[in-house]
């Protein structure tokens, strides 16, 4: 990869990270110099959770609510001392691949990772074909899962699309717009796929309910380590927490800007069968 890179287009327009287009996708060159790494060594188990997003599609929440739900028997939601009352989301379910703001060490990074008890939920940027195989290729129990989630409109997603169809014990695909719509049954749905659904007294005891609330960005957005951290790159936490809503784009974009996301979109998207 290192001898590659230097071929790979490049990207500078989007500081402070260059990117360098591969297989279709751009990446921080910072990410895809660890790739080999990631692959060769990253061990996934058959009860891990990857949660994979492009980039301001959700991420942070869909980190919340799959931490807050894998983890509620050791972590009951309406807990006082709940690790997402304290920690920023983005500490509980850490990037599996170096994060390059945090110039951490890919190799420290992977050994923290096999130190984690299971389950362990990870998140990913990479695109679906970037991630190693002993992640997509497995089939059944033995498989480790991917939830995917995307927001419109987003050009990078479809071959995750293409996989929670052919893979749709494996790989979830979430849309955010949906989640919005409906947490407590996206709650419900991510439970049931990563393997550890909610029982009759959960749902009757309002579980779902206290995880939705536990991270929705009201909540979430208003606890002193959002409003107050931040990371060591200088990222501050409120920055991950904005409006939340569907459709604020009219407020940013002319017609004409628009229109011109939309024909994007909708070659992207040719053929794929999908539509937002
Ligand atoms: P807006 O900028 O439209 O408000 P990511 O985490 O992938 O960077 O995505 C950021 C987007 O998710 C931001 O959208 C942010 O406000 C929104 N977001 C963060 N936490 C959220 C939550 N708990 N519920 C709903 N949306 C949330």
């Amino acid at each position: 990869m290192a001898e590659l890179l230097p071929s790979l287009p490049l990207e500078t327009r989007c500081p402070p990270l260059p990117l360098r287009r591969y297989n279709g996708f751009w990446l921080p060159e910072s990410v895809l110099t660890e790739l080999p790494a990631i692959h060769a060594r990253l061990e996934p188990r058959p009860s891990d959770v990857f949660l994979a997003s492009f980039p301001k599609s959700g991420t942070t929440w869909l980190k919340a609510l799959a931490f807050a739900t894998a983890h509620r028997a050791t972590h009951p939601p309406s807990d006082a001392g709940h690790p997402l009352r304290r920690m920023n989301p983005h500490e509980c379910v850490q990037f599996m691949e170096m994060d390059p703001e945090l110039r951490r060490d890919t190799g420290s990074l992977l050994e923290e990772f096999a130190q984690l008890a299971s389950p362990r939920v990870l998140a990913t940027h990479l695109p679906y074909c970037l991630l190693p195989e002993s992640i997509t290729a497995g089939e059944g129990a033995a498989a480790s899962r991917v939830v995917y989630v995307c927001r419109n409109p987003k050009d990078a997603f479809i071959s995750y699309w293409e996989a929670s169809m052919r893979r749709p014990k494996q790989v979830l695909f979430l849309e955010y717009e949906r989640m919005l719509r409906d947490p407590e049954a996206t709650v419900k749905k991510l439970a049931e796929f990563m393997g550890c659904g909610f029982s009759k007294e959960e749902e009757e005891g309002g579980v779902v309910d206290e995880i939705v609330k536990l991270c929705s960005l009201k909540e979430l957005k208003n606890m002193e380590v959002n409003r107050s951290g931040g990371n060591q790159a200088g990222v501050r936490n409120d920055a991950y927490f904005r409006k939340g809503s569907s459709g604020d784009w009219r407020n940013h974009l002319t017609p004409e800007m628009a229109r011109r996301l939309d024909k994007i979109v909708e070659e992207a998207l040719h053929g794929s069968g999908f539509a937002f």
